[in-house]
């Protein structure tokens, strides 16, 4: 049964590919030529080929999906930017290779992964050419790396990425919890080590072992709880892998749909602002006005905030729409409570709001008072399930109207036709009787 399935899958693919060409002429299929030497095609081979020893780089595809095209220049960057490094980058179109596609796992198009040997991480968040390529140099280097010279650490802070550090001898309980959670988060962050003397040339230290996350050009400290003797070690790592999950994103972040899913993860509250943005970015000034000022609340009193409320703002308005779960008019706030998906809106309109009302408003969601909308209830999934099928097929639209036209057309018309005939056959006659009749008076 599976075997046929897969046949016939593949079939389908390559009727699909045959279609696309045929309608479209292709010229989408060879947008990437440029990179291509750069770049293999890979197909079944690829199954020998990843236990080679080596980091590879794959985006698993298909020549009909939508995102897949538009995201052609993002994997052109991509490639150009990784061209001299270790990390080998190869496409897969799996329309033409349904088992290599049924071997990794791949659910939806495109997938990116960096494979290694039987070792595999499948990237997650925004498809932008930085987040994909400081994903690839993440993962295909070791989980901490050590720095040892002073210019290093520089330009590691240039960079204007955020990332954790550890500062001291790398041995003892400290360094092996930092160490052993670098190893299980290295997909979402950047870890490094240094020794006492490299770190006081760029930051004031008190005392060392230390660990800090180091962000928008400041370093916060993570510092040991009270913990129990006995379970001394476990403590320790339940509450670093709580203090990064904590602090691993920027103080006032855009929140997309390729991020959301992680910001959730925070278990924090999510205070998010919508607001419109146009495709060169530009956002109205009084939408801005808004939202920088919702952003000085979390910056003027950070300590007071981040470690229950994670603040961002976003542009795209059927992301907050799903939340709000209405038509919402912009500018918005609201505040998600990331374990239920219940949200807060405040009661005055956004425009009129002070940093006090703002202020007030979180206090009251921080002590349950505010009024409480939505929720992670079956008729709210319901929706939402609505909202992502609804993204997909237009988005499958835009990648090839022909194609979903087709695919979808063709067993509705075929329905329609059954039903068309069984059912009204009636009216049918009828209409041919009406059309005799005007035939005759005329
Ligand atoms: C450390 O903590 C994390 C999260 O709390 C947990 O998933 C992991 O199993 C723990 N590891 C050890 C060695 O206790
Ligand atoms: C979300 O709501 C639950 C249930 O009311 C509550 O226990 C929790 O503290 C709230 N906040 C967050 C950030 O999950
Ligand atoms: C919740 O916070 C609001 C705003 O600070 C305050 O007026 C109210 O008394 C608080 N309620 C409780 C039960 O603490």
């Amino acid at each position: 049964m599976k075997f046929f399935f897969l046949e016939g899958a593949c079939i389908m693919g390559k009727l699909g590919n045959y279609l696309v060409i045929l309608f479209i002429s292709g010229f989408m299929l060879h947008e990437s030529d440029a990179f291509s030497k750069w770049v293999l095609e890979l197909g079944d081979n690829f199954a020998d080929l990843h236990t080679d020893g080596g980091y590879w780089l794959v985006k698993f595809y298909t020549p009909w999906c939508g995102y897949c095209k538009r995201m052609e220049p993002i994997w052109g960057h991509v490639v150009q930017t990784l061209k001299n490094t270790h990390i080998r980058i190869g496409r897969i179109d799996c329309s033409t290779f349904p088992n290599i596609a049924q071997k990794f796992g791949i659910t939806k198009y495109p997938t990116i992964k960096i494979i290694k040997g039987d070792e595999q991480h499948t990237f997650q968040g925004d498809k932008d050419t930085e987040q994909i390529v400081n994903f690839a140099l993440r993962m295909s280097g070791p989980a901490v790396e050590h720095i040892t010279r002073p210019e290093s650490l520089t330009n590691i802070k240039n960079m204007n990425q955020l990332f954790f550090m550890y500062v001291g001898e790398r041995q003892g309980a400290l360094w092996n919890t930092f160490n052993d959670v670098a190893n299980k988060m290295q997909a979402h962050a950047f870890y490094y080590s240094t020794s006492a003397n490299i770190a006081k040339k760029h930051i004031y230290l008190n005392d060392t072992p230390a660990v800090f996350v180091h962000k928008e050009n400041s370093q916060y400290f993570y510092t040991v709880g009270e913990g129990n003797e006995i379970e001394e070690v476990h403590h320790l790592n339940a509450s670093m892998h709580k203090w990064m999950n904590e602090e691993r994103f920027e103080t006032f972040m855009k929140i997309t749909e390729g991020n959301i899913e992680e910001v959730l993860q925070t278990n924090k509250y999510i205070v998010l602002v919508v607001v419109e943005e146009n495709k060169l970015q530009e956002i109205p000034k009084e939408m801005l006005e808004f939202r920088n000022m919702v952003e000085s609340v979390i910056r003027k009193d950070r300590d007071k905030y981040h470690s229950s409320f994670q603040f961002g703002w976003t542009s795209n308005l059927e992301l907050a729409n799903s939340f709000a779960m209405e038509t919402i008019s912009l500018p918005y706030l609201m505040v998600l409570n990331s374990t239920t998906l219940h949200h807060h809106i405040p009661e005055d309109e956004p425009l009129v709001m002070t940093v006090e009302a703002i202020e007030l408003f979180l206090e009251r969601v921080y002590n349950q008072t505010a009024p409480v909308y939505g929720g992670n209830d079956f008729a709210v999934r319901l929706y939402r399930a609505y909202f992502r099928a609804k993204t997909t097929l237009v988005d499958r639209y835009r990648g090839n109207p022909v194609l979903t036209i087709v695919l979808l057309g063709l067993p509705t018309s075929f329905l329609s036709f059954i039903l068309y005939s069984c059912i009204c056959s009636d009216i049918l006659d009828a209409e041919e009787e009406d059309e005799d009749l005007h035939e005759k008076r005329e």
